[in-house]
């Protein structure tokens, strides 16, 4: 499955990674990422996925739509970060349900951590905010816990004025009742320790 990576050209259209930019992290099919796309026209909506699969449908579909500002790359989220998303180039990056990984030997595949929370922070731009929902309480408590102990993020209230679209594990755990952590982070200036 990741080694396919390398099949699905990682192009983008040409300019699309300009303000103002968001990015779905893990997006799956890219429910999020099209209903964002058509709620909010003037703004561009870039899902990163890391299963080549669900990248060709979520392209076909934006085709389909013909939604010019939004798509999908194939990619893990960190490196994408890192690596293609330019400095302080996003205002919101969303991470919603990421893989909890809950065996102790598997903590180490978990997304968000320390690490991220400094490349996240490069790719913000100021005053930019991370989003991140999860279902797994001990997953969430280790996030309030890299939070708390890295620089340069403030909490801010979930609710920011806007309607969100739920993402395909949203709707799902809503039918079944599920709670959800969330916890909605505004980059600061100071750079993450
Ligand atoms: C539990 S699903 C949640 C999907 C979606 N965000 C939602 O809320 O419906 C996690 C998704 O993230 C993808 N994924 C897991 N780790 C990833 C990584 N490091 N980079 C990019 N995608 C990843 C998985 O393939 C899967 O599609």
């Amino acid at each position: 499955m990741d080694g396919a990576l390398t099949a699905v050209p990682a192009d983008l259209p040409p300019d699309f990674l300009r303000a103002p930019l968001e990015i779905d992290l893990g997006c799956h099919r890219g429910r999020f990422v099209v209903s964002m796309a058509e709620r909010y026209p003037d703004r561009r909506f870039l899902g990163v996925e890391r299963q080549v699969g669900r990248v060709l449908r979520c392209r076909a579909k934006i085709t389909r739509l013909g939604l010019g500002n939004a798509w999908v790359i194939a990619g893990e989220g960190l490196e994408t970060l890192r690596e293609r998303v330019p400095a302080g180039g996003a205002e919101v990056i969303h991470v919603s349900f990421p893989d909890p990984w809950p065996k102790r030997r598997h903590h180490v595949r978990r997304l968000v951590n320390a690490e991220f929370l400094r490349a996240a922070h490069g790719t913000l731009a100021a005053g930019g905010v991370l989003r991140l929902m999860t279902d797994d309480a001990p997953y969430f408590a280790a996030m309030e816990a890299a939070v708390a102990a890295s620089a340069g993020f403030a909490p801010v209230p979930w609710d920011d004025g806007r309607e969100y679209p739920e993402t395909e594990f949203q709707r799902k755990f809503a039918e079944i009742g599920k709670p959800v952590y969330r916890l909605a982070l505004r980059r600061e200036a100071t750079a993450s320790a």
